[in-house]
Protein backbone atom coordinates (compact mmCIF):
# COMPACT_ATOMS: atom_id res chain seq x y z
CA UNK A 1 0.00 0.00 0.00
CA UNK A 2 1.43 3.20 -1.11
CA UNK A 3 0.57 5.88 1.79
CA UNK A 4 -0.20 9.61 0.74
CA UNK A 5 3.18 11.65 0.74
CA UNK A 6 2.44 13.86 4.24
CA UNK A 7 2.00 10.37 5.71
CA UNK A 8 5.16 8.35 4.42
CA UNK A 9 7.06 11.33 5.60
CA UNK A 10 5.80 10.83 9.33
CA UNK A 11 6.22 6.63 9.02
CA UNK A 12 10.07 7.84 7.96
CA UNK A 13 10.57 9.54 10.56
CA UNK A 14 9.10 7.00 12.82
CA UNK A 15 11.71 4.49 11.58
CA UNK A 16 14.95 6.55 12.02
CA UNK A 17 16.83 5.95 14.86
CA UNK A 18 17.36 9.34 15.96
CA UNK A 19 14.43 12.16 15.80
CA UNK A 20 14.91 15.60 17.08
CA UNK A 21 11.79 17.63 16.94
CA UNK A 22 11.49 20.98 18.17
CA UNK A 23 13.95 20.73 20.77
CA UNK A 24 14.61 23.84 22.93
CA UNK A 25 16.55 24.48 25.97
CA UNK A 26 16.59 27.12 28.50
CA UNK A 27 19.01 26.74 30.87
CA UNK A 28 18.05 28.03 34.74
CA UNK A 29 20.37 31.11 34.47
CA UNK A 30 18.11 31.93 31.69
CA UNK A 31 20.57 30.76 28.48
CA UNK A 32 18.74 29.47 25.50
CA UNK A 33 21.20 27.27 24.84
CA UNK A 34 19.10 25.13 21.98
CA UNK A 35 15.85 27.05 20.22
CA UNK A 36 13.83 24.65 18.34
CA UNK A 37 15.82 22.45 16.24
CA UNK A 38 14.93 19.51 14.26
CA UNK A 39 16.49 16.63 12.43
CA UNK A 40 15.44 12.53 11.86
CA UNK A 41 18.77 10.34 11.16
CA UNK A 42 18.47 6.53 10.11
CA UNK A 43 20.46 3.35 11.08
CA UNK A 44 24.16 3.68 9.88
CA UNK A 45 24.12 7.35 9.19
CA UNK A 46 27.09 9.48 10.53
CA UNK A 47 26.00 12.70 11.62
CA UNK A 48 28.74 15.27 11.87
CA UNK A 49 26.83 17.89 13.84
CA UNK A 50 29.55 20.75 13.80
CA UNK A 51 29.43 24.54 15.00
CA UNK A 52 31.59 27.10 16.97
CA UNK A 53 32.37 26.48 20.77
CA UNK A 54 28.73 27.73 22.54
CA UNK A 55 26.48 26.87 19.63
CA UNK A 56 24.55 23.50 21.66
CA UNK A 57 25.91 20.89 20.81
CA UNK A 58 26.74 18.90 23.88
CA UNK A 59 23.78 20.39 25.42
CA UNK A 60 21.87 17.85 22.35
CA UNK A 61 23.87 15.30 23.78
CA UNK A 62 22.47 15.31 26.85
CA UNK A 63 18.82 16.00 25.66
CA UNK A 64 19.34 12.96 23.57
CA UNK A 65 20.48 10.90 26.00
CA UNK A 66 18.66 11.50 29.43
CA UNK A 67 21.42 13.27 31.17
CA UNK A 68 19.27 16.63 30.34
CA UNK A 69 15.42 17.37 30.53
CA UNK A 70 14.40 19.79 27.85
CA UNK A 71 12.50 23.00 27.96
CA UNK A 72 10.55 22.40 24.92
CA UNK A 73 10.12 19.48 22.39
CA UNK A 74 11.13 15.99 22.01
CA UNK A 75 13.77 13.11 21.02
CA UNK A 76 13.29 9.82 20.38
CA UNK A 77 15.60 7.39 20.07
CA UNK A 78 15.01 4.07 18.97
CA UNK A 79 11.33 4.49 19.86
CA UNK A 80 11.80 5.71 22.98
CA UNK A 81 12.15 9.22 24.64
CA UNK A 82 15.23 10.06 27.22
CA UNK A 83 13.07 12.30 29.09
CA UNK A 84 10.66 9.64 29.86
CA UNK A 85 12.72 6.43 29.74
CA UNK A 86 16.50 6.93 30.11
CA UNK A 87 16.75 2.97 31.28
CA UNK A 88 15.44 1.93 27.65
CA UNK A 89 17.88 4.83 26.01
CA UNK A 90 20.57 4.14 28.12
CA UNK A 91 20.56 0.51 27.32
CA UNK A 92 21.06 1.15 23.62
CA UNK A 93 23.10 3.87 22.91
CA UNK A 94 26.98 4.45 23.70
CA UNK A 95 27.47 8.54 25.18
CA UNK A 96 31.19 9.45 24.74
CA UNK A 97 31.41 13.03 26.71
CA UNK A 98 33.95 14.99 27.66
CA UNK A 99 34.42 13.76 31.13
CA UNK A 100 33.80 9.80 30.77
CA UNK A 101 33.96 8.18 34.74
CA UNK A 102 36.46 5.32 35.01
CA UNK A 103 38.50 3.76 37.31
CA UNK A 104 42.25 4.61 37.92
CA UNK A 105 42.78 1.91 40.05
CA UNK A 106 41.40 -1.03 37.32
CA UNK A 107 43.84 -1.91 34.41
CA UNK A 108 42.03 -1.25 31.08
CA UNK A 109 40.81 -4.65 30.83
CA UNK A 110 39.06 -4.37 34.32
CA UNK A 111 37.84 -1.24 33.45
CA UNK A 112 35.75 -2.56 30.02
CA UNK A 113 34.59 -5.96 31.97
CA UNK A 114 33.40 -4.00 34.67
CA UNK A 115 30.82 -1.87 32.33
CA UNK A 116 30.09 -4.99 30.22
CA UNK A 117 28.98 -6.57 33.40
CA UNK A 118 26.81 -3.35 34.25
CA UNK A 119 25.13 -3.74 31.35
CA UNK A 120 24.74 -7.96 31.89
CA UNK A 121 26.96 -8.48 29.05
CA UNK A 122 27.82 -12.31 29.67
CA UNK A 123 31.92 -12.63 30.55
CA UNK A 124 33.32 -14.71 27.95
CA UNK A 125 31.43 -12.40 25.10
CA UNK A 126 32.51 -9.42 27.39
CA UNK A 127 36.49 -10.73 27.13
CA UNK A 128 35.94 -11.34 23.82
CA UNK A 129 34.39 -7.52 22.86
CA UNK A 130 37.39 -6.16 25.21
CA UNK A 131 40.07 -7.93 23.60
CA UNK A 132 38.52 -7.14 20.14
CA UNK A 133 38.19 -3.17 20.67
CA UNK A 134 41.40 -3.06 22.18
CA UNK A 135 43.20 -4.35 19.54
CA UNK A 136 40.91 -2.53 17.49
CA UNK A 137 42.33 1.00 19.18
CA UNK A 138 45.63 -0.25 19.52
CA UNK A 139 45.87 -0.56 23.40
CA UNK A 140 46.05 -3.75 23.24
CA UNK A 141 49.31 -3.83 25.68
CA UNK A 142 47.69 -1.33 28.05
CA UNK A 143 45.06 -3.20 28.69
CA UNK A 144 46.84 -5.18 31.39
CA UNK A 145 48.29 -1.75 32.40
CA UNK A 146 46.71 0.56 35.71
CA UNK A 147 44.56 3.30 33.57
CA UNK A 148 46.30 5.36 36.40
CA UNK A 149 49.36 5.20 34.41
CA UNK A 150 47.35 5.78 30.86
CA UNK A 151 48.38 9.11 28.86
CA UNK A 152 45.37 11.66 27.55
CA UNK A 153 44.73 10.05 24.33
CA UNK A 154 44.93 6.26 25.52
CA UNK A 155 41.96 7.41 27.77
CA UNK A 156 40.06 9.10 25.33
CA UNK A 157 40.36 5.52 23.70
CA UNK A 158 39.56 3.22 26.35
CA UNK A 159 35.96 5.89 26.68
CA UNK A 160 35.51 4.45 23.55
CA UNK A 161 36.17 1.26 23.46
CA UNK A 162 33.81 1.51 27.24
CA UNK A 163 30.95 2.58 25.22
CA UNK A 164 30.87 0.37 22.47
CA UNK A 165 30.96 -2.24 24.92
CA UNK A 166 27.33 -3.49 25.12
CA UNK A 167 27.27 -3.17 21.69
CA UNK A 168 25.11 -0.04 21.29
CA UNK A 169 22.59 0.97 18.30
CA UNK A 170 23.49 4.80 18.12
CA UNK A 171 26.17 6.28 19.44
CA UNK A 172 26.77 9.78 20.71
CA UNK A 173 30.38 10.78 20.54
CA UNK A 174 31.79 14.25 21.99
CA UNK A 175 34.53 15.20 20.35
CA UNK A 176 36.15 11.82 20.49
CA UNK A 177 39.22 12.56 18.56
CA UNK A 178 40.08 15.85 20.24
CA UNK A 179 43.71 15.01 22.14
CA UNK A 180 44.56 12.17 20.01
CA UNK A 181 46.86 11.98 17.57
CA UNK A 182 46.55 11.47 13.46
CA UNK A 183 47.03 7.84 13.63
CA UNK A 184 44.42 7.32 16.65
CA UNK A 185 42.71 9.56 15.07
CA UNK A 186 42.41 7.30 12.21
CA UNK A 187 41.57 4.27 13.84
CA UNK A 188 39.28 6.18 15.54
CA UNK A 189 37.20 6.97 12.23
CA UNK A 190 38.25 3.32 10.80
CA UNK A 191 36.03 1.79 13.84
CA UNK A 192 33.30 4.70 13.43
CA UNK A 193 32.76 3.99 9.96
CA UNK A 194 33.00 -0.05 10.21
CA UNK A 195 30.28 0.33 12.94
CA UNK A 196 27.98 2.46 10.74
CA UNK A 197 28.63 0.40 7.13
CA UNK A 198 28.51 -3.22 8.89
CA UNK A 199 26.96 -3.19 11.52
CA UNK A 200 24.00 -0.47 11.00
CA UNK A 201 25.04 1.65 13.92
CA UNK A 202 23.84 5.44 13.72
CA UNK A 203 26.35 7.89 14.96
CA UNK A 204 25.56 11.52 16.06
CA UNK A 205 29.42 13.06 16.00
CA UNK A 206 30.05 16.13 17.29
CA UNK A 207 33.15 17.73 16.40
CA UNK A 208 35.48 20.97 14.96
CA UNK A 209 37.97 18.54 13.15
CA UNK A 210 36.02 19.97 9.12
CA UNK A 211 38.35 17.46 7.52
CA UNK A 212 38.14 14.43 8.74
CA UNK A 213 34.00 15.16 9.26
CA UNK A 214 33.93 15.90 5.82
CA UNK A 215 36.06 12.58 4.76
CA UNK A 216 33.60 10.31 7.41
CA UNK A 217 30.34 11.81 7.93
CA UNK A 218 27.20 10.95 5.78
CA UNK A 219 24.95 13.81 6.87
CA UNK A 220 26.06 16.79 8.07
CA UNK A 221 24.02 19.76 11.02
CA UNK A 222 25.10 22.89 11.34
CA UNK A 223 24.24 24.71 14.52
CA UNK A 224 24.93 27.98 15.66
CA UNK A 225 23.76 29.79 18.66
CA UNK A 226 21.20 26.99 19.27
CA UNK A 227 19.87 27.29 16.04
CA UNK A 228 20.49 24.62 13.14
CA UNK A 229 21.42 26.66 10.18
CA UNK A 230 21.74 23.36 7.79
CA UNK A 231 21.17 20.08 7.47
CA UNK A 232 22.28 17.72 4.84
CA UNK A 233 24.19 15.93 2.57
CA UNK A 234 27.17 17.65 1.29
CA UNK A 235 25.52 17.79 -2.05
CA UNK A 236 22.75 19.26 -0.45
CA UNK A 237 24.83 21.65 1.54
CA UNK A 238 27.06 23.14 -1.02
CA UNK A 239 23.80 23.93 -3.34
CA UNK A 240 23.02 26.00 -0.70
CA UNK A 241 25.76 28.10 -1.07
CA UNK A 242 27.31 30.21 -4.14
CA UNK A 243 29.17 30.14 -6.33
CA UNK A 244 29.26 26.56 -6.97
CA UNK A 245 33.13 25.95 -7.68
CA UNK A 246 36.01 27.50 -8.13
CA UNK A 247 38.66 27.47 -10.70
CA UNK A 248 42.05 27.92 -10.71
CA UNK A 249 43.74 28.16 -13.73
CA UNK A 250 47.68 28.59 -14.83
CA UNK A 251 48.39 30.67 -17.40
CA UNK A 252 51.81 32.09 -18.26
CA UNK A 253 51.29 34.78 -16.63
CA UNK A 254 50.62 33.54 -12.93
CA UNK A 255 47.89 31.64 -11.64
CA UNK A 256 43.80 33.55 -11.68
CA UNK A 257 41.13 32.03 -9.57
CA UNK A 258 37.58 32.28 -10.87
CA UNK A 259 34.24 31.36 -9.21
CA UNK A 260 31.57 29.78 -11.58
CA UNK A 261 27.90 28.02 -10.73
CA UNK A 262 28.56 25.23 -12.52
CA UNK A 263 31.51 22.24 -14.22
CA UNK A 264 29.54 22.95 -17.23
CA UNK A 265 31.00 26.55 -17.65
CA UNK A 266 34.06 25.44 -17.32
CA UNK A 267 35.22 24.86 -21.16
CA UNK A 268 33.52 28.28 -22.48
CA UNK A 269 36.03 30.03 -19.83
CA UNK A 270 38.97 27.81 -21.05
CA UNK A 271 37.73 28.79 -24.79
CA UNK A 272 37.48 32.82 -23.73
CA UNK A 273 40.61 32.63 -22.06
CA UNK A 274 42.83 30.80 -25.04
CA UNK A 275 41.08 33.47 -27.53
CA UNK A 276 42.34 36.35 -25.49
CA UNK A 277 45.77 34.78 -26.04
CA UNK A 278 46.64 32.91 -22.90
CA UNK A 279 48.93 30.06 -22.72
CA UNK A 280 47.05 28.05 -20.39
CA UNK A 281 49.32 25.30 -18.45
CA UNK A 282 46.40 23.72 -15.66
CA UNK A 283 43.39 23.58 -14.90
CA UNK A 284 41.79 22.74 -11.57
CA UNK A 285 38.33 22.82 -10.31
CA UNK A 286 37.10 22.64 -6.25
CA UNK A 287 34.06 22.51 -4.62
CA UNK A 288 33.49 23.96 -1.52
CA UNK A 289 34.59 22.05 0.98
CA UNK A 290 32.83 21.38 4.53
CA UNK A 291 34.89 24.03 5.67
CA UNK A 292 34.06 26.86 2.96
CA UNK A 293 30.65 25.92 3.48
CA UNK A 294 30.74 26.48 7.52
CA UNK A 295 32.64 29.87 7.34
CA UNK A 296 29.80 30.67 4.62
CA UNK A 297 27.07 30.23 6.86
CA UNK A 298 28.46 31.29 9.97
CA UNK A 299 29.39 34.35 8.36
CA UNK A 300 26.02 35.13 6.87
CA UNK A 301 24.17 34.71 10.41
CA UNK A 302 27.04 36.50 12.52
CA UNK A 303 26.13 39.28 9.37
CA UNK A 304 21.93 38.51 10.02
CA UNK A 305 22.35 38.71 13.74
CA UNK A 306 24.10 42.38 13.71
CA UNK A 307 21.60 43.80 11.07
N1 LIG B 1 24.69 24.10 32.88
C1 LIG B 1 24.62 25.20 32.15
N2 LIG B 1 24.05 26.32 32.65
C2 LIG B 1 23.96 27.46 31.90
N3 LIG B 1 24.40 27.56 30.63
C3 LIG B 1 24.99 26.49 30.10
C4 LIG B 1 25.13 25.25 30.82
N4 LIG B 1 25.73 24.36 30.00
C5 LIG B 1 25.96 25.00 28.85
N5 LIG B 1 25.51 26.27 28.89
C6 LIG B 1 25.54 27.28 27.82
O1 LIG B 1 24.80 26.76 26.71
C7 LIG B 1 25.45 27.11 25.49
C8 LIG B 1 25.71 25.86 24.70
O2 LIG B 1 26.71 25.09 25.37
P1 LIG B 1 27.21 23.68 24.83
O3 LIG B 1 28.12 23.12 25.84
O4 LIG B 1 26.03 22.88 24.45
O5 LIG B 1 28.01 24.12 23.51
P2 LIG B 1 28.93 23.26 22.52
O6 LIG B 1 28.40 23.49 21.15
O7 LIG B 1 29.04 21.88 23.00
O8 LIG B 1 30.33 24.02 22.63
P3 LIG B 1 31.85 23.46 22.56
O9 LIG B 1 32.18 23.38 21.10
O10 LIG B 1 32.62 24.52 23.25
O11 LIG B 1 31.90 22.14 23.24
C9 LIG B 1 26.68 27.91 25.88
O12 LIG B 1 26.36 29.28 25.80
C10 LIG B 1 26.94 27.50 27.31
O13 LIG B 1 27.57 28.54 28.02
MG1 LIG C 1 30.64 20.70 23.63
Amino acid sequence: MLLPKRLRSSYNQLMDTIVIKELTKIYQDGKKALDSISLSLPAGEIYGFLGPNGAGKTTTVKLACGMLLPSGGSCLITGADPAREPHRVHARCGVLTEHAQMYDQLTGLENLLFYAALFGVPQDEARRRAQRWLAELALSDAGEKKLASYSTGMRQKLSLARVLIHEPEVLFLDEPTSGLDPESTQKVHNVIQSLARESGVTIFLCTHQLKYAQEICTRFGLLDNGRLLADGTLKELRARISPGIRVSIQTGAGTSEFSLSAREEIPALVSRLVSEGAQIYGVSATLPSLEDIYFKLTEETAGEDRS
